[in-house]
């Protein structure tokens, strides 16, 4: 099922039809607040009193030709301003793709600077996602270049990519930001572990290897997982080692768990619930179908009911 869902999600044919099926758009609902920026600015003020940052990420990815990034970059210039208004708690994640880094690496990285700059501005961090594994070298070689004159940057990194260990030995002289995350991709077993007892345990290794740092200040970590017991496993380790709760912090979606984020924030952990929205749902949204196949009952009660 999950195989099926990820070819889904590559599927051309299906991306442009499947989206304008208004029950289908009815079923996304459930992990976005909305398509326009505004919805997911109201939804991010429901966090505010609950302690829980926001995460916005402005759904697109693979762009087709090069103007469309200036737009994705306009937009993103437009949200900071509108999160800098309304004192959110609040970053912006983005995906080098949709900044057009199919196209033109160089501007891609101009784009990726004005946006770091301005979100310095408001003491703010730009993450940068990752995606799938053909990417994953030019996205390390922006982060590199934009941590030379940008602290304030972030990049997310895939637990079950064989290379990752490698990749954070390399990053950790830069004092980065590192959400790391199991990975959403089909990945070939040559690059990444297939099986999820394997993904869980390199994600632990990995926070094992990271934690020190992170509790020196040497790096800012996010946990970017639902999976409350690897959570838990990491907080124990932690806590066993000395370390205080500010070592990592926990990145969730908007939609999922969203008990157990309100949870761990009541314990005294930084908690971020990213918030996506955007017109182009839908790669995004067969992703997170694929995660977690008993969300296709789920969706296909939305359109039924
Ligand atoms: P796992 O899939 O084992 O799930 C643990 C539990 O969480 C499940 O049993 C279920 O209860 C719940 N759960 C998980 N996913 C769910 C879903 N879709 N619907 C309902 N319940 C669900 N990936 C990537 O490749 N590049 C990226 O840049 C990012 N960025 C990113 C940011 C943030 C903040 C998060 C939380 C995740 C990402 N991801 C990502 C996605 C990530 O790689 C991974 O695919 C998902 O987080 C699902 O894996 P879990 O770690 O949650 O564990």
């Amino acid at each position: 099922m999950r195989h099926v869902l990820l070819w889904m999600a590559r599927s051309r044919f299906l991306k442009r039809w499947l989206p304008r099926i208004w029950f289908v758009r009815r079923a996304t609902r459930r992990f976005m607040p909305g398509e326009t920026m505004e919805e997911a600015l109201d939804a991010a003020e429901a966090f505010r009193e609950r302690g829980i940052g926001i995460l916005f990420t402005h759904l697109g990815e693979n762009l087709a030709d090069l103007s469309q990034a200036q737009a994705v970059a306009d937009h993103y210039r437009d949200l900071l301003d509108k999160i800098a208004a309304r004192g959110l708690d609040a970053e912006i994640s983005v995906k080098p793709t949709q900044l057009g880094l199919d196209l033109d690496r160089a501007a891609t990285l101009t784009h990726l600077a004005n946006l770091a700059r301005q979100a310095a501005e408001g003491n703010r961090l730009l993450w940068l996602d990752m995606e799938g594994s053909a990417y994953t070298d030019a996205t390390l070689d922006l982060y590199r270049s934009l941590k030379e004159s940008q602290p304030n940057v972030g990049i997310c990194l895939q637990a079950y990519l064989r290379r990752t260990p490698a990749d954070v030995h390399a990053l950790l002289p830069l004092k980065p930001a590192i959400r790391l995350v199991k990975g959403a991709y089909d990945e070939h077993a040559s690059v990444a572990f297939r099986r999820k007892g394997e993904v869980s345990a390199a994600f632990q290794s990995l926070c094992v290897l990271m934690l020190p740092y992170a509790a020196r200040g040497e790096l800012r970590l996010g946990l970017g997982t639902h999976d409350t017991a690897l959570i838990e496993r990491v907080a124990e380790y932690a806590a066993g080692a000395g370390m205080g709760k500010e070592a990592f912090e926990v990145e969730m979606l908007y939609g999922i768990r969203a008990d157990q984020q309100l949870r761990l924030a009541g314990e005294g952990y930084r908690v971020l619930t990213l918030i996506a929205y955007g017109e182009a749902w839908y790669p995004w949204y067969m992703r997170r179908l694929a995660e977690r196949p008993a969300n296709v009952w789920f969706a296909l009660r939305q359109v039924f009911g």
